[in-house]
C-alpha cells in the first residue's frame, strides 16, 4: 500500500486545536496512524479531517473507490439533548466491504470520559453545566486498508434537573425507588465481616457482634480504595463503607427477646454492647454493576463500646475524665449511640455520640453522695436513669475482674473518682475521629468540640488559608446549634497526608467553640464559649448557680455554657450539610412538642406552633410536629465569621390537612414530608454536586406515618434570602392564637423537591452517601419493624426486598441499600 492521498482529506478549521479534553486530538490520532504506517513525510502533517455536521454522512474515498472503498458512513448521531448527569449515547452506522474499526473523540465542550470510544456506539455522562452547552464529537471508521471516513455530531447539555417521577406515598414493607432504578441490599445487621464468622441465622442465637455488622445502622460514608489497597478518594468501584450503629431493636437480638429481670444475663449484655459502635466494611462493584461486600477484607473493622480510645484536646488528662480504668483521664473504652458522623478532607471519619446518657445507671440515691455542682451537670445531661437503658451495670460477670459492665454504673461508690465509674458519663458525648484506613490506630475523642448529645460533625467548605469550621447539632428538644473554628488555617497539602489522625490533631484539638443565636431580622451571631467570657449559669429550680472553673469545664458541660450565654433554643438540631457550591450550611430541626415549646415559646428561627390534626393515632399533635430545615450563610463566606444570615429553607407539613400558616413552603402531595433528620449534599465530584447541588433529605418521623413510611426526598435548593419575610398565625389548644414573623426561603415546587425513596414498615431513613461518580447511592434503612415482637415481627425487610415476601416470622434487619440507575447515569438526575 502506498501513502495515498485519500488520507489527507479536507482541512482543520481549528476545532481540534481548541479541544480541552484529555482525549488525543484528531491531529494526534492521525499522526499516530501515519506513524504506524511509517509513511509520514515532512509536510504531510497537513493531513487533517473534514468536519461535517452531525448525522451527515461523509464519503471521502474518491481515489480508491471501486477497488477498496473507504467505509461508507451512513449516519452519525447522538441522543441529542440531555441534562447534566444523564447518559448520552453517540451512535454511528458505517458499512464497508470488510471489517472496520471505530474511534470516537471529543472535539469541543467540557471534557467528558467516553465509554466505548472504540465502538460504533459510545456514551458519556453529561457533565455539569450552568447553562445549555454544546459538546461535539467526531467519529472515525477505518477499514483494513487504513482508509478512514469521519463524521461529527453534537449533544446539547442543559443544567441538572430531577428527571424521575416523584413517588407516591406508601406504607409498603419494602424500599421503593422510582422507575428506572435498582435496589441492592448490602450489609445487614449481623452480617459477618471477618474470616470464619458464620452467616447470620437471624433467630436470636447469633453471637460475636464484634465481628458482625451492628444494629441500627445510621450515618454512613464511602472511603475510596485503590486496586492496590490504598486510600483513593476518587475510586467508585472499591471502597470502605463506614457506618454508625446507633442503638438496638433488642427484641430481635435474642431468641425470645431480652431477659427483662436484673441482673441482666452476661451473654445477652455482651451481644447488646457489641452491636453498638461503628463498622468499616469493604464494598466492591463487580461485573454488570453487581454490588457486594467483602467478608474477608483485611480492612474490615468494628469499633464497639469496648474498643480502646484516647482523649485529645483541652479536656484530656483533667479530673473530669478520671475513672478506675483511666486514673489519669487520658484513655477510655469505646463509643456509643453513634448517630450521625462527619468526614474530613484528610480522609478520616468523625463518629458522634448522641443519646449516651441513658445507658448509665445512676439511681436517685446517688444524689446524696454528689456535690450540688455535680448534680447541676448530671441533671442537665440527663444522667438520671435508675438502671440504664439495658441494665448492663447490673451484670455479674463470670470473671469478677471484668469491668465492661460495671463501667455503666455511674454512682459514686468508691473513695474517689479513680476508684469507680462516676466520671464514665464524662467519657461520652464527644466527637470521635478515627482513620478508616488504619484499623490499628485508636479513635481519638476530640474534646475541643464540646460534650453534647452530638448528632454529627460537619465541616464547612474548606478554603486554603482560612480556618476549618465544624458545625455541630445537639439533638434534644430545645438544645443548641454550635460551630467549632480551628486555630490553624487550612493547608491543602494536609488533605493527602499519610498521618491522617495527626492532621486531625492540628485542626480539631485547638480552636474556639461557638453557639448560635438567631435574631428575628434574619441575621445571627456565634457566641464564643471561652473561659473568662462565659458568665456563670444562674441558679434555677434546684440547680445552684454554676461557676465554670476552666475551659475543660466549659467543654465537659457545654450545655451549661450555652445556657449561660443565652443561646437560641432550637427544635432539635439533627444533621447539618454544607452546600459544596455556595458553602451555605443547612440544618434539620426535626420537630418539637408543645411541652418543650408552648404557643408563646416560638421565635423567628423556630416559628411554628400548630396541630397536625391527623397522625398515626389520630390524636392531637401540637407544637412543630413536622419540623423544618434552616440554612445560614457566614458573612463574607468566612468560616470564622461571628455573624451570619439565615432563613428557613423548607417547612415540613402534611399537605392534605395544612393551611398556609403551617404549609409555609407550599408542599404538595408529591413532596410533603415530616421530621427531616438526615441531610446530605451530593458530592462535588459529579454532576449532582456541582452548580446547583442536590440536597437529599431523610425523615425520622412519627407524626406523618399515617400517610407514608419514612422517606428520602431530593431537592435543588436556592440560596439564603431567596424567599420572603412572612407572618403566620400559630394556633394552640383551646383556640388560642399568636402571630410570629419568620423568614421563609423560596417556595418548593414539584420540580425542585421530589420524593425519591420510601422505606419499609417502621423504619427510619438515615445515612446517605454516593460513590464519587454519583452513579451508586448508598442509603441506610434503620430499625424496620421496630415495634414488632420476636414472635410477631412487624416487618420482614430486607428478606422480602427482592420478591416482596419472606417466610413467616422472618425478623427485620437494619441494612444499607445500594441504588443504581439502570442506564448508568447519576442517581437522581
Ligand atoms: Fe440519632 Fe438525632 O438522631
Ligand atoms: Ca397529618
Ligand atoms: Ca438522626
Ligand atoms: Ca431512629
Amino acid at each position: 500500500m502506498t501513502a495515498s492521498t485519500d488520507l489527507a482529506i479536507g482541512y482543520s478549521d481549528g476545532d481540534v486545536d481548541t479541544n480541552n479534553t484529555a482525549n488525543p486530538t484528531l491531529n494526534a490520532l492521525i499522526e499516530q496512524r501515519y506513524s504506524r504506517r511509517d509513511t509520514l513525510r515532512s509536510g504531510a502533517s497537513a493531513a487533517a479531517v473534514a468536519v461535517f455536521g452531525g448525522g451527515i454522512l461523509a464519503a471521502c474515498d474518491s481515489a480508491n473507490a471501486g477497488a477498496d472503498p473507504s467505509p461508507n458512513l451512513i449516519s452519525v448521531g447522538s441522543s441529542g439533548s440531555a441534562t447534566s448527569g444523564q447518559v448520552v449515547t453517540l451512535t454511528s452506522n458505517a458499512t464497508d466491504n470488510g471489517p472496520i474499526t471505530s474511534a470516537w473523540v471529543q472535539t469541543g465542550g467540557p471534557a467528558v470520559t467516553l465509554i466505548g470510544a472504540s465502538s460504533p456506539n459510545a456514551s458519556f455522562i453529561a457533565p455539569s453545566v450552568a447553562s445549555t452547552t454544546t459538546l461535539s464529537f467526531q467519529y472515525s471508521a477505518t477499514d483494513s486498508a487504513g482508509q478512514t471516513t469521519q463524521g461529527t455530531t453534537t449533544a446539547a447539555i442543559s443544567p441538572a434537573a430531577l428527571r424521575f417521577t416523584s413517588l407516591s406515598k406508601n406504607k409498603n414493607d419494602v424500599v421503593t425507588v422510582p422507575a428506572g432504578y435498582t435496589v441492592t441490599v448490602m450489609t445487614r445487621l449481623g452480617d459477618p465481616i471477618a474470616p470464619g464468622v458464620a452467616a447470620y441465622k437471624n433467630d436470636g442465637t447469633d453471637t460475636n457482634f464484634a465481628q458482625r455488622i451492628g444494629d441500627h445502622g445510621d450515618a454512613l460514608y464511602w472511603y475510596g480504595l485503590s486496586a492496590a489497597g490504598a486510600r483513593d478518594d476518587n475510586n467508585s468501584v472499591r471502597g470502605l463503607m463506614v457506618q454508625n450503629h446507633e442503638n438496638l431493636n433488642v427484641q430481635y437480638l435474642h431468641p425470645a427477646g431480652p431477659t427483662n429481670t436484673l441482673p441482666r444475663p452476661e451473654a445477652e449484655a455482651i451481644k447488646e454492647i457489641e452491636a453498638h459502635g461503628v463498622s468499616v466494611t469493604e464494598y466492591v462493584e463487580g461485573a454488570n454493576r453487581a454490588w457486594t461486600y467483602v467478608q474477608n477484607s483485611t480492612f474490615n473493622r468494628r469499633i464497639t463500646p469496648n474498643t480502646p480510645v484516647v482523649f485529645n484536646g483541652p479536656v484530656k488528662g483533667t479530673h473530669w475524665l478520671f475513672t478506675a480504668f483511666s486514673n489519669d483521664g487520658t484513655a477510655g473504652r469505646g463509643t456509643i449511640n453513634n448517630c450521625a458522623n462527619g468526614h474530613t478532607l484528610w480522609g478520616t471519619n468523625i463518629t458522634c455520640e448522641e443519646n449516651w446518657a441513658g445507658y448509665f445507671a445512676r439511681p436517685s440515691a446517688d444524689n446524696a453522695t454528689r456535690s450540688p455542682r455535680e448534680l447541676v451537670a448530671l441533671r442537665r445531661y440527663g444522667v438520671t436513669s435508675t438502671n440504664g437503658n439495658y441494665g448492663w451495670a447490673s451484670v455479674v460477670p463470670a470473671d469478677a475482674s471484668n469491668t465492661v459492665f460495671k463501667r455503666w454504673d455511674a454512682r459514686a461508690t468508691g473513695a474517689s473518682a479513680t476508684a469507680d465509674y462516676r466520671n464514665e458519663p464524662n467519657q461520652f458525648g464527644w466527637c470521635v475521629e478515627f482513620d478508616p484506613y488504619d484499623k490499628a490506630a485508636a479513635p481519638r475523642k476530640r474534646t475541643a468540640l464540646g460534650r453534647l448529645g452530638h448528632e454529627g460533625a460537619w465541616l464547612g467548605k474548606l478554603t486554603p488559608g482560612k480556618k476549618v469550621s465544624v458545625y455541630l447539632g445537639d439533638d434534644s428538644r430545645g438544645e443548641y446549634f454550635y460551630k467549632f473554628v480551628s486555630n490553624a488555617n487550612w493547608d491543602a497539602a494536609d488533605a493527602q497526608s499519610a498521618n491522617r489522625l495527626s492532621i486531625g490533631d492540628k485542626y480539631l484539638d485547638a480552636g474556639t467553640l461557638y453557639v448560635a443565636k438567631f435574631a428575628a431580622n434574619g441575621t445571627g451571631s456565634w457566641v464564643p464559649l471561652t473561659f473568662g467570657t462565659v458568665p456563670n449559669r444562674p441558679a434555677q429550680g434546684s440547680d445552684i448557680e454554676y461557676v465554670f472553673e476552666s475551659q475543660a469545664d466549659i467543654l465537659v458541660n457545654t450545655r451549661l455554657a450555652g445556657d449561660a450565654v443565652g443561646a437560641t433554643r432550637m427544635d432539635r438540631p439533627e444533621w447539618t450539610a454544607t452546600n459544596p457550591a455556595t458553602g451555605e450550611i443547612y440544618l434539620t430541626l426535626t420537630n418539637n412538642n408543645a411541652g418543650t415549646r408552648p404557643l408563646n415559646g416560638t421565635d423567628a428561627a423556630n416559628p411554628r406552633h400548630y396541630n397536625d390534626p391527623t397522625g398515626p393515632s389520630n390524636s392531637a399533635q401540637f407544637g412543630n410536629p413536622n419540623g423544618h430545615i434552616l440554612r445560614l450563610r457566614e458573612n463574607g463566606d468566612d468560616p470564622a465569621s461571628l455573624t451570619f444570615a439565615w432563613d428557613i429553607y423548607l417547612f415540613g407539613a402534611d399537605s392534605a390537612d395544612s393551611n398556609s400558616d403551617v404549609n409555609i413552603s407550599g408542599l404538595t402531595a408529591a413532596n410533603d414530608f415530616s421530621s427531616p433528620d438526615g441531610l446530605w449534599f451530593s458530592r462535588p465530584t459529579n454532576a449532582g454536586g456541582l452548580v446547583k447541588p442536590l440536597l437529599w433529605i431523610q425523615t425520622d418521623d412519627g407524626a406523618f406515618t399515617d400517610r407514608t413510611n419514612n422517606q428520602m426526598l431530593v431537592a435543588i435548593p436556592g440560596t439564603v434570602g431567596d424567599g420572603a419575610a412572612v407572618t403566620i398565625t400559630n394556633r394552640g389548644t383551646g383556640g388560642a392564637t399568636a402571630t410570629q414573623t419568620t423568614r421563609r426561603g423560596a417556595l418548593a415546587t414539584d420540580a425542585t423537591l421530589k420524593r425519591f425513596l420510601i422505606g419499609p414498615v417502621e423504619c427510619e431513613i438515615t445515612g446517605v452517601d454516593s460513590t464519587p461518580d454519583g452513579r451508586t447511592l448508598f442509603v441506610g434503612i434503620q430499625h424496620p419493624g421496630e415495634n414488632g415482637t420476636p414472635a410477631s415481627p412487624s416487618s420482614a425487610w430486607p428478606a422480602n426486598q427482592a420478591t416482596g415476601s419472606a417466610p413467616a416470622g422472618t425478623r427485620p434487619r437494619s441494612a444499607i441499600v445500594a441504588i443504581t440507575k439502570n442506564d448508568g447515569g447519576v442517581v437522581g438526575l
